[in-house]
């Protein structure tokens, strides 16, 4: 997309204001597909709701919540892997790609679960594990025997020798879970096999060419059975160089060398071979709408990868890849220092590299990362919502963060994440992530409603008396905003509307969605600790006198009233707080085109 540079506001105003730049509408014909307009939905599968009293979410607890996923709004849901393992890495070690793990049921309840989501008008995606199976995956035991066809379905390297003469891993690479060398010695097969993550996850061979297919047909398995496309996990970790050179030493000096970040990783990520797979799975999920079936099988990829990298998981219009690698930049770059310049150069810099015809999408939060309302602050939550929901493209929400929850305390006698368990006591805070997994608060009932067990695979987090989605039912909450926010989303200022970014302030991060005859709409986020005032007829001097609020931040001025009107040059913020403005009812002749 390019951009024009908004340069009104520059001359008419003189205390300078920083009033941005205009991304161009989408055409007027561009007809959005579900995954466009849809809110993708992040369930974290084990920690939602438990309908056996294990205590672990299972899929017939799922099953029962969707009328909850209807009433929020959202058009697809993404399960963090429910295929059977042994949990070493909580789902994302794989010991049989084609059947549900029994903690979270069968394949009749996946099945159940796919026909009532789609009868509630809900798309279901898979997380797809590509890189790694587990270590008790039929296809590694029978590699480590060398047995035909799954000899090679695996990365495995002779030894190196010392100048002792002693036997030492092939080079220096490291695990991503801080526990020293990514080679693991094999006694039987007499090679060292490469395990990017865990020990218990084996690196699976993509130079070779039946373990290509037997990941495309594993594909085909559950497209067939009815899901609506695939997460695909780990994606730059695919390939790694063929000569096996050492990764040079990094800069992150307070790192252990046992720690993955002791290195750079130019040649164990990204690696150029990569971005032609991804090519090939898109391919694999394309013939299925060339079937006749006239619905995209969507394709998400996650990488945490430099822009230049994470662009080309696009792929070309001649050969695309996926539908979008995610955009974790708000995760990352994102944090309780940053002011209104900083958000725009977030969304500015995902926007400027977005090759032509590409789709954008936005993501707070997810299962490897602390929550956003501990991240950044709790009184900030319905601020990001509108930011995340009102930027043109797709939003993918990690579950619970509708409810602004925030990370749940877990000792480390609780611990269950070997990230944070391979790294002791000392350090686990650091690097564990059981707290952002901590199970869904839905009432004020035993472990909130999740479960009827007496110990939880998790603890619930304490605040779950007065803090769950049936108290944010009643009141004013950030559960409301959010889904205040998800029917927003529908009306066509948001879907084709052009952007423009704003600094009202050094602190005050603003948007605006304009769409010629439809009502327009200001975001406008007050990210400091200060009291603020802003004049919008400085960003856009034709904007009316007075503007109405639509949906308010659960902390907006106790002395504002629903139906205020508000002038538009003298916008009033707390700290944290935010607005959802619109000319709405305010232009004579506007119609809003919201149902
Ligand atoms: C991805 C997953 C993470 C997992 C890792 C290894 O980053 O999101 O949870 O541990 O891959 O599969
Ligand atoms: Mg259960």
């Amino acid at each position: 997309m390019f951009r024009i540079l908004f340069c009104l506001g520059l001359i008419v105003c003189q205390s300078v204001v920083f009033s941005g730049f205009i991304y161009p509408k989408y055409d007027d014909s561009l007809i959005l597909k579900w995954w466009q307009s849809g809110v993708i939905y992040q369930v974290y599968v084990r920690s939602f709701k438990d309908s056996d009293g294990d205590g672990i979410g299972d899929l017939h607890g799922l099953t029962e919540k969707i009328e909850y996923l209807k009433d929020l709004g959202v058009g697809a849901i993404w399960l963090s892997p429910i295929f059977k393992s042994p949990q070493y890495d909580i789902g994302y070690d794989i010991s049989d790609y084609r059947d549900i793990d029994p903690s979270y049921g069968t394949l009749d309840d996946f099945d159940k679960l796919i026909d009532e989501s789609h009868k509630a008008g809900i798309k279901v995606i898979l997380d797809f594990v590509p890189n790694h199976s587990s270590h008790e995956h039929e296809w590694f035991k029978k590699s480590v025997k060398r047995i035909a066809p799954y000899t090679d379905y695996y990365v495995w390297k002779d030894a190196a020798k010392n100048e002792k003469g002693e036997r030492i891993p092939p080079n220096n690479w490291l695990s991503v879970f801080n526990s020293g060398s990514a080679w693991e010695w094999d006694e039987e097969r007499q090679q060292y096999y490469f395990h990017q993550f865990l020990v218990q996850q084996p690196d699976l061979n993509y130079r070779c060419p039946a373990l290509v297919e037997e990941i495309k047909n594993v594909m085909r398995y559950w497209l067939d059975r009815g899901v609506d496309g695939f997460r695909f996990d780990a994606v730059p970790a695919l390939f790694e160089v063929e000569n096996l050179m050492d990764e040079p030493k990094s800069s992150k000096s307070d790192a252990l060398p046992t720690d993955y970040d002791y290195l750079d990783h130019p040649y164990t990520q990204d690696q150029p071979e990569t971005f032609d797979m991804v090519q090939q799975w898109r391919e694999v999920l394309d013939s299925y709408e060339n079937k006749g079936s006239d619905v995209t099988k969507f394709f998400m990829v996650e990488t945490y990868s430099p822009i230049d990298k994470i662009m080309k998981y696009y792929g070309t219009d001649a050969r695309p890849g996926a539908h979008f690698p995610f955009n974790f930049f708000f995760i990352q770059q994102f944090n309780r220092q940053s002011n209104a310049s900083k958000a725009i150069d977030i969304v500015a810099s995902w926007l400027d590299n977005l090759p032509a015809g590409k789709w954008p999408n936005w993501v707070f939060g997810n299962h490897d990362q602390p929550r956003l309302a501990s991240r950044l602050d709790s009184n900030l939550v319905d601020g990001i919502h509108m930011i995340q929901l009102l930027l043109p493209g797709t939003t993918v929400t990690y579950n619970g963060d509708e409810l602004g929850m925030e990370n749940t305390f877990i000792r480390w006698d609780q611990t269950v994440d070997n990230a944070g368990l391979n790294v002791g006591s000392s350090r686990y805070q650091l690097f564990s992530r059981d707290p952002e997994r901590s199970p869904f608060i839905w009432n004020d009932d035993l472990n909130a409603g999740f479960s009827s067990a007496k110990k939880t695979w998790l603890p619930v987090d304490p605040s779950y008396w007065i803090n769950n989605v049936e108290a944010q039912s009643y009141t004013n909450s950030h559960l409301k905003v959010y889904k205040q926010l998800v029917q927003l989303r529908k009306s066509k200022t948001i879907t084709h509307g052009d952007l423009q970014l704003f600094e009202a302030s050094e602190w005050v991060f603003g948007f605006i969605r304009a769409l010629e005859d439809y009502p327009t709409y200001i975001v406008v986020v007050n990210l400091g600790s200060e009291y603020e005032s802003i004049d919008l007829q400085k960003i856009r001097p034709t904007l009316p006198r007075y503007l109405r609020a639509k949906i308010y931040s659960i902390n907006h001025s106790p002395d504002v009233k629903l139906d205020d009107e508000f002038l538009s040059s003298d916008i009033r913020l707390t700290p944290k707080s935010s607005y959802v403005l619109t000319t709405a009812d305010i232009i004579e002749n506007d119609t809003t085109d919201l149902k």
